[in-house]
């Protein structure tokens, strides 16, 4: 009987030709070449209509029973080759050092930061934050600072047109929004949310109309710090000046300080600074901040009666400590993100 004679045969044929596709492509070529539309296996399928009517059923029966073997066999194989497919081409080897995930620095205008705000906390200073885009009224005027104040030249910055739906500046001041030029605007901020006692420090980015240069760049940072309480006298300025930066530069460190003029305090101060990395660089002396006791027209826009409290204020400049610590001589380099230069630290 020719038609069942033929399937066996076939069948096997068929089977080893699938089982033996070396790739992907080789196994759809011999799905193609028989149980595809045009497939030798599907030829013989269509054979089936010609038979004898009581041969049907065992053909068919046969038919069905090779078709489902060769399906699973294409199946089968196929997976097989995908998973081959996945693997990689060259053989693993297990002896090799394992590949470790490059670990990332902090700044070190961060790392400066961190360490004076951890001495700071020491002595029961908390981190205080305002915003960067400052109205003239924080920046200046509250710090007794009028418009037409000879302070506000040395201080020129970026003023920004902000969206016409945006938060009106406080009545009474002139209009107009800027970069902060330095952290003394949250001296204001904070005195204005909270009563007395007082003691914050207020590390932050502030802007400059400066160009940029070996010791210029026009957004920098700077850390604040305000103390507000009775009898606040410029000996505990001073002491606490001195422990900070004993505490961040070592032990060797002297401060002096130097009369000078800040609108916000009276009397104001700069404070100098030296140690072993100072000589080294020649110099007996280096400028490091200014700071004063706060002055009383502060004190009476904040409402704070300036008959009750005294205080003191400092500001000074991370970069430039940082510079100092780290023996840094551009201060452009701690923003180009250069990793060459941030590895180092
Ligand atoms: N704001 C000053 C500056 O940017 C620094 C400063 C001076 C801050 C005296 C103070 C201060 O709090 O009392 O140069």
């Amino acid at each position: 009987m020719s038609f069942l004679d033929d399937l066996e045969p076939l069948k096997q044929a068929a089977l080893a030709d699938l089982n033996a596709a070396a790739d992907l492509a080789a196994l759809d070529q011999a799905k193609g070449k028989w149980i595809g539309p045009q497939g030798q296996f599907t030829g013989l399928m269509k054979q089936l209509g010609t038979l004898p009517k009581e041969e049907k059923p065992a053909a068919g029966k046969a038919i069905n029973t090779a078709k489902a073997t060769l399906e699973s066999a294409l199946a089968g194989r196929r997976s097989e080759l995908e998973l081959q497919a996945a693997l990689p081409k060259e053989p693993t080897d297990f002896t090799l050092p394992g590949r470790r995930r490059a670990l990332g620095k902090l700044h070190p205008l961060t790392q400066v930061t961190d360490d004076i705000v951890r001495s700071f906390r020491k002595i029961g200073f908390v981190v205080a934050d305002g915003p960067e885009i400052e109205d003239e009224y924080h920046c200046f005027d509250a710090l007794n600072t009028p418009a037409d104040h000879p302070a506000r030249d040395t201080q020129d910055t970026f003023y920004v047109d902000l969206p016409p739906n945006a938060p009106k500046p406080p009545i009474n001041t002139s209009n107009r929004w800027l970069l902060r030029t330095h952290t003394s605007s949250v001296q204001v901020r904070v005195m204005q949310k909270q009563p007395p006692p007082v003691r914050i420090i207020v590390p932050g980015r502030v802007y400059r109309r400066d160009n940029a240069d070996a010791t210029h760049n026009p957004t920098f940072h700077q850390i604040e710090g305000l103390y507000v309480d009775r009898g606040v006298t410029v000996g505990d300025l001073k002491g606490t000046v001195e422990f900070v930066f004993r505490e961040l530069m070592g032990e060797d460190v002297k401060i002096r300080f130097r009369p000078h003029y800040f609108s916000y305090t009276e009397p104001s101060f700069e404070i100098d600074f030296t140690n072993a990395l100072v000589k080294k660089m020649g110099k007996d002396w280096l400028e490091i901040a200014g700071c004063g006791m706060v002055h009383p027209a502060v004190f009476e826009t904040v409402n704070y009666d300036p008959e009750i409290w005294t205080g003191w204020a400092f500001g000074f400049g991370i970069e430039r400590i940082a510079m100092l610590r780290y023996g840094i001589n551009d201060i452009r380099l701690f923003y180009e993100n250069d990793v060459r230069f941030l590895r180092q630290f």
